[in-house]
């Protein structure tokens, strides 16, 4: 009896194993699957006027500091490796210079356009943790601007290894589209008209796109992103108990440029830096729409 018993335990946890290897490997397959996707941008969404003169290339240059490029880049865009692990991945931020490991001499106007809008490489495959969800929404001057000055920078030799990617990043890409931005940008969204920077509610909104992937579209937090080990995103919303309704706009300032809360505690470096690096224009739009969007009275939980 006992025996028999035995026997159909073994059979039972031997079919339960076999049930987990066989999803296990489907759900890996399919991982594998969704990274050599190639996703096809119409031509006529890749053009773009890119301008050449020097006001031009510096305002670039200030975009890419104050959207994240060089965070991840580097500070002079030649690259570096992010993430060094054979189980989750070998992937490195591209050299965007001409020299040597750099796609600067090979890239034409309309890869760079791919590339930033799109998150998609040459070949249409999509770039892994490159933004490109936050950057869909940046508008033709400034995303001209910015490869305005990609375009001119000096050569700066750094080869960097190919991308890959181990076992964990394959069960969790199955889970979360968030691995692979351009798998989730909409590639054929209808593109608004320029929007004229300014301090304004329409600004603050358009460039509050940068915070939401880390904020949520109602800007309530909660959400983990970013650097491993980073806090859950704050509720940003203007909710007096649970959000910023109680701060004024110096205590905005304080907060993005000196991670210092009005009660004198620290905010840690899960709130990326670049956002501190906006102009002071740009963080007074952003603080005027942040008051004018709806309260939500919920807690983050840690
Ligand atoms: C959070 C980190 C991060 C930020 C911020 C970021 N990138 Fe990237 N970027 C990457 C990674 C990682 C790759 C390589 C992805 C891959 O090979 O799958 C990449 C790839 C690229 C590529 C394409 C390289 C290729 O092989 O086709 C371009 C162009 C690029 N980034 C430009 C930019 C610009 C411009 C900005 C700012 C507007 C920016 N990136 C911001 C991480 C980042
Ligand atoms: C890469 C993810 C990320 C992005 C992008 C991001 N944030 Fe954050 N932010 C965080 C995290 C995580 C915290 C919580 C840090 C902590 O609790 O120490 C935070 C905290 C904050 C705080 C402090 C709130 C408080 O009560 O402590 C403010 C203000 C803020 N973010 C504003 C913004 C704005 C405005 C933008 C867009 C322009 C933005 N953030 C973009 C991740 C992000």
């Amino acid at each position: 009896m006992l025996k028999k018993t035995l026997k159909w335990i073994g059979i039972v946890l031997g079919s339960l194993l076999g049930i987990l290897l066989l999803v296990g490997g489907a759900l890996y397959y399919q991982g594998s699957n969704n990274i050599d996707q190639i996703f096809e941008v119409a031509d006529s969404r890749l053009v773009l006027n890119i301008p050449s003169d020097s006001a031009a290339v510096a305002e670039g240059k200030r975009l890419a500091v104050s959207r994240g490029c060089t965070e991840c880049h580097g500070t002079d865009l030649s690259g570096q490796l992010l993430i060094d692990s054979p189980a989750m991945a070998t992937l490195a931020a591209a050299n965007l210079t001409p020299g040597k490991g750099g796609i600067g001499k090979e890239y034409q106007d309309k890869d760079w356009i791919r590339a930033i809008r799109h998150g998609l490489n040459r070949q249409g495959r999509a770039l892994a943790i490159m933004p490109s969800v936050e950057y869909s929404h940046i508008n033709d001057s400034q995303l001209g601007a910015m490869i305005a000055y990609i375009k001119q920078l000096s050569p700066v030799d750094n080869e960097l290894p190919e991308r890959r990617f181990g076992p964990i990043f394959h069960l969790l890409n199955n889970f979360n589209d968030e691995f692979l931005p351009g798998r989730v940008v909409v590639h054929d969204r209808e593109r608004s008209v320029d929007i004229s920077p300014g301090i304004t509610v329409a600004y603050g909104e358009y460039l509050s796109t940068m915070c939401q992937g880390c904020h949520g579209p109602t800007m309530a937090g909660g959400i983990v992103a970013g650097a491993p080990g980073s806090p859950p995103s704050a509720n940003i919303t203007p909710d007096p108990n649970h959000g910023i309704g109680n701060w004024d706009e110096a205590d905005f300032f304080r907060a993005l440029r000196n991670y210092e809360r009005p009660d004198g505690s620290e905010i840690s470096k899960g709130m990326p830096e670049f956002v501190g690096k906006m102009s002071d224009e740009e963080l007074k739009a952003i603080w005027l729409y942040l008051q004018s969007i709806a309260p939500v009275a919920q807690a983050v939980e840690q």
